[in-house]
Order: structure tokens, then sequence, then C-alpha cells
């Protein structure tokens, strides 16, 4: 048998999903996504949401403004789509230059979706004109209602609304985001429409076992939650298969340790601290390390019509621990894998673009 690679240098990987909320938070994470990621689609449930260009530009002046000295980093702005989003909107969003996608959230999917979508009858005119435009639209791919089982949340969804409106709108591109089930792999692979997703690092290395391994884990308590073992063995098929179509999402979803470790817990898993090393291990785990630099770093671009980027970062393979906590505004926040050694670091890249 071989010995293991112990660097590995890929063309600088892009986030194309992301939270990084704003103020001291945003101030709080900002430096680790900037660190080894070129650019990262921002998403734009703050409160209140960001559903105007001219809010999305005022949010991108502040993210830029919150940029570590010496680090190199352009946040690739979204608006955040509602019942009463105009055709209007969605021009000055084509035209703006800095806008890359309109997000659906289902009303009540998630954190602060509550002024999301009631009825996706009710986008047909933003949606004919995104088509149109050319505009992406990202979906949180989730059914609401409480019908619905949780772990069905993502078929279902698919199945009544996603898979009707791309057929409406065969020219549209969409981003399943933050892609978690079978099904959803197999619709992207399906091939209807311009259908393209992305997967985070949670959802390809762990099952929803891992939620209760031991006792209950808020850490790991995200939205789409996490799914069955076969899922995460379709999301993982799914990434190193070397398809255009499947790409870099982390879906890092920072909350303050209080607000996870509480009876009614919020969801979001803060993968940011150590998100390309996290990808590295699934990758590697499923023996194919090659494949990660098309998936973190050319199929997000390509898909986006974005030129792809021309520094580079090295992985080394050199264990480190995450640390148990991290400063987060005026408090404090858990990472993902809290306390757990990886056998790759990112080598200080500093932001090189
Ligand atoms: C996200 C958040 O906290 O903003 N939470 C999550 O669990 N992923 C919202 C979202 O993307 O669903
Ligand atoms: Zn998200």
């Amino acid at each position: 048998m071989s010995s293991p690679v112990s660097t590995l240098t890929i063309t600088r990987p892009d986030d194309w999903h992301l939270h990084l909320r704003d103020g001291a938070e945003l101030a709080s994470v900002l430096g680790y996504t900037a660190r080894a990621f070129a650019r990262a689609i921002v998403m734009p449930n703050l409160r209140p949401p960001v559903t105007t260009v001219k809010q999305a530009a005022r949010y991108r002046d502040r993210i830029r403004a919150a940029l570590p000295a010496g680090m190199s980093f352009e946040p690739l702005m979204t608006l955040y789509l509602t019942d009463t989003t105009s055709p209007a909107e969605i021009d000055r969003a084509a035209a703006s230059g800095f806008v890359a996608g309109v997000k659906l959230y289902p009303a009540g999917a998630t954190t602060h979706s509550d002024a999301g979508v009631t009825s996706l009858a009710r986008c047909a005119a933003a949606f004919e004109r995104m088509e149109e435009r050319d505009v992406v639209l990202q979906v949180h791919g989730e059914a609401t209602g409480d019908d619905v089982d949780p772990y069905d949340r993502e078929s279902v969804f698919i199945e009544r609304e996603l898979a009707p409106l791309v057929a409406r709108h065969p020219g549209l591109r969409v981003v399943l985001e933050h892609v978690t089930t079978r099904a959803g792999v197999e619709f992207v692979r399906a091939g209807a429409g311009k259908v393209a997703a992305t997967i985070t690092p949670q959802h390809l290395l762990y099952n929803r076992g891992a939620m209760f391994r031991g006792g209950l884990r808020p850490h790991l308590y995200c939205l789409p939650i996490l799914k069955r073992e076969r899922d995460r063995e379709a999301l993982v098929a799914a990434a190193i298969a070397g398809d255009p179509r499947f790409f870099l999402g982390t879906d890092s979803a920072p909350h303050e340790r209080y607000a996870k470790e509480t009876a009614c817990g919020c969801a979001g898993v803060f993968s940011a601290p150590a998100a390309l090393e996290l990808y590295a291990r699934a990758f590697e785990e499923a023996g194919r390390l090659d494949r990660l630099e098309s998936f973190s770093s050319f199929n997000g671009a390509d898909f986006y019509r974005l030129p792809r980027n021309q520094g580079r970062v090295t992985l080394e393979r050199r264990a480190w621990t995450v640390p148990e906590s991290l400063p987060f505004g005026a408090g404090e926040i858990v990472p993902m894998c809290a306390g757990e050694t990886l056998a790759w670091q990112l080598r200080d890249a500093g932001g090189a673009p």
C-alpha cells in the first residue's frame, strides 16, 4: 500500500452557502471563512431579512468593512424572496453585478424564515423574471406544516413544490441548497431543468445517529436535519462523483452557545473554523481526495458562471484539535467537531486572492 499523501494543494475554493450574520457576530466569524475561501454566497436571513438590492449593497459594505486586515474575500450577495418581491427588484438584482441569486425560504421552514414565501404561486412573476434574466434561485428545500414528518420534509418539498416549479420554468437555474437525502440527489441527477445542489460537511460526515450518540448533541442540530445512513452514502457518492452539479456549501450557521444548549435550541452547525478540513476528511474516508478540488473549487464557480479562482490553498496532514469554543460577539460559540482531532489542517493562506 502506498503511504498517504502529506500535503494537498488545490485551487482556492469558494463556499456556495454561508451565514455570516451581522455586527459583532459577523466580525467574529468572517475571518474563518476568508482564510480558506475566496468567495462565499452570503445568505440573506438577517433580522430584518435582506429583501432589496439596496439592503444587499449595505450588507456587503458591512462585510467588507469587517474583513480582517490583509485578507481578501468577495461576498456574493443574495436577496430574500418574499411573497411581494417584484420583477423590478429582480431586474435590479440582475443589473447589480454583486447579487448572485435569490433565496427561497418556505415560510416557517428554518431560522429567520418567518418572512419567507407562503405559496410559490405568489412568486410566479418573480420566478418568470428570474428565468428571463438568468438569476439563480437558491432553495431551502423543505416542506413545512405539522403534517409533514421532519425526516420527509425534503422529499415532500421536491415532489410537491420543486419538481412542478422546475417544470414550469425549465430555464431557471436552481440550487437545491444543503441537499440531505437520497431522493434529493436522485432528483438533481435526473436532470430536470437546470438544477444543482450544495452539500454540507455535516451531512457528508454524519447520519442522524450522531445527534443522539451518548446523549443529545445540540451542536449537530441543523436544518435540514441529519438523515439516515443511506442518505449520507448517497450524498458522499454525489460529492465524489465528479458530477458538476454538486458543489461545496457549508451552511455554516453560527448561533451562540446558550442558544444551542437550551430547552428549545436553534438550528445551525458552525463549521467555518474547520470547513475545508472537514470536507477533506469526508473525501479521504471515501478514498477520493482527488475529487475534492472539483467539488470545492470548480463546480460552483462554473454553475454560477464566475471565473475559477487563481490562488491556491494547501492542506497539510498535521493532526490538530478543533477548539472547544471560540469568541462570538460578547459570548462564545461551539464549532463543529469541537475538541476533536482532525488529520488535515489548512496551511495559513492569509487570504491570497
Ligand atoms: C440556518 C441559520 O441558522 O441561519 N440554520 C440551519 O440549521 N441551517 C438557516 C438555514 O439555512 O436553514
Ligand atoms: Zn443555510
